[in-house]
């Protein structure tokens, strides 16, 4: 028996889909996509990382053109990106992984759709801070017509041969906007009590299943990502017990697997950056394990900071649940980490990087020029949520 044996064992989903390891390669959008269209060095890019994980996972994909958050996102929004969509999903099943298309919306926090002169809206006209534009309240019709996208795009998927979709419901995105008290003032049917603020992520939930029933695919992916509280020193959206209380209504609705992004989770992770292993305030118990024995047999996978086999396992170790593990950012600087852990050649696992060394391992030329000075020098990259590579500060 191998120490990290276990991070090879099968996962058996939500809908019996057995995937067949633990690994998941974290959802990443490369910003590097044509309009929306995925283009070749991604197909690349993301078929050479997904050959030795169990699931994965593409990164916000767009499913309306309001919903951008940054230019170069992938699109789900439109019949014709299903040809592009279908070559990075051959690409990401072809060692065997099931291959899954995030679908997001960005709301209120959708620069790339106000740059490029499409409408933005949100759930409520407040003043934040970081927004420098103009964004209006959702209508009825606006709320429906999301709900609409959200079921086109899954279709999208399907129909390009993607094995699921992750619902993004986190990382301040429109459902964590309608969801946060702090970002949601609505008085009608979307807002106010903690049942009407979830209203409008279980409405994106039915309607995705829809979907897949639609198009006659009982064994699609249903995953569901989840940001377990939104804390920002005073201003609090909503704490880890009312994401609980969501996250029963969806676990009661039905999904395959959740996975939870911890990156701005306020973070009780003795003063650290908050990962797999953060305890909320108040609680005694880790969010991983929170999550974990409130899924029961409906995997869960927690993540950040994982750079070596030893993070893995102990990202991994549970007595409660189905524990699966995601990894972000090392799986940019070494696509093959998980082939060197089940190779037991965990030493040769690569952890720090240069610009010529992420060029080298397929990172697309957009991605890259987001670690780059123009003058193409490396600098500290506070690329999303602040995060810095290894080996880049
Ligand atoms: C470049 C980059 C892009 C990301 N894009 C997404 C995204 O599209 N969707 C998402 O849910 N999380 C996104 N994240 C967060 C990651 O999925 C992950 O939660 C985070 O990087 C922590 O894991 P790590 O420490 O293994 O990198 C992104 C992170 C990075 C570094």
């Amino acid at each position: 028996m191998g120490k990290y044996d276990k991070l090879f064992e099968e996962i058996t989903l939500g809908n019996k889909v057995t995937v067949k390891n633990r690994f998941m390669l974290a959802p990443m959008c490369d910003d590097s996509s044509d309009d929306g269209e995925v283009n070749d060095q991604q197909v690349a890019y993301l078929g050479l990382r997904s050959a030795d994980v169990g699931i994965a996972n593409t990164g916000y994909a767009y499913v309306n053109d309001s919903g951008i958050q940054i230019k170069g996102q992938i699109s789900a929004a439109h019949d014709k990106n299903i040809t592009g969509l279908s070559k990075l999903a051959y690409a990401m099943k072809r060692g065997g992984a099931k291959a899954i298309l995030q679908l997001s919306h960005a709301g209120r926090d959708a620069t790339g759709s106000h740059e490029y002169g499409n409408r933005v809206y949100a759930p409520s006209q407040v003043d934040f801070p970081w927004v420098h534009y103009d964004f209006s309240e959702m209508t009825e019709q606006d709320i429906q017509q999301v709900i609409q996208d959200y079921k086109q795009a899954t279709r999208r998927a399907i129909q390009a041969g993607f094995d699921g979709i992750e619902i993004h419901n986190c990382n301040h995105d429109l459902l964590q906007q309608f969801f946060s008290s702090y970002s949601n003032r609505r008085t009608d049917q979307w807002g106010g009590s903690l049942e009407k603020r979830m209203a409008f992520p279980l409405a994106i939930l039915k309607s995705v299943k829809e979907a897949a029933i639609l198009e006659n695919r009982n064994n699609f992916i249903i995953g569901w990502r989840i940001s377990p509280e939104e804390r920002h020193g005073q201003t609090v959206g909503y704490d880890v017990d009312e994401m609980v209380q969501q996250t029963k209504k969806v676990l009661n609705e039905g999904i395959d697997y959740l996975n939870l992004s911890l990156n701005i989770a306020a973070g009780y992770n003795n003063g650290k950056r908050p990962d797999y292993n953060a305890i909320p305030i108040n609680h005694k118990k880790s969010f991983a394990t929170i999550f974990r024995e409130l899924a029961g047999n409906i995997p869960v996978y927690v993540g950040t900071n994982i750079f070596s086999a030893d993070d893995a396992l102990k990202a991994s170790d549970s007595d409660e649940g189905v524990a699966g593990v995601y990894v972000g950012r090392e799986m940019l600087i070494d696509p093959n980490f998980v082939n060197k852990i089940k190779k037991h050649e965990e030493e040769q696992i690569i952890n720090t990087t240069t610009i010529e060394h992420l060029r080298d391992v397929k990172l697309p030329d957009g991605f890259v020029d987001n670690y780059a000075d123009t003058d193409g020098s490396t600098r500290s990259v506070s690329y999303r949520n602040g995060i810095p590579l290894p080996g880049l500060d």
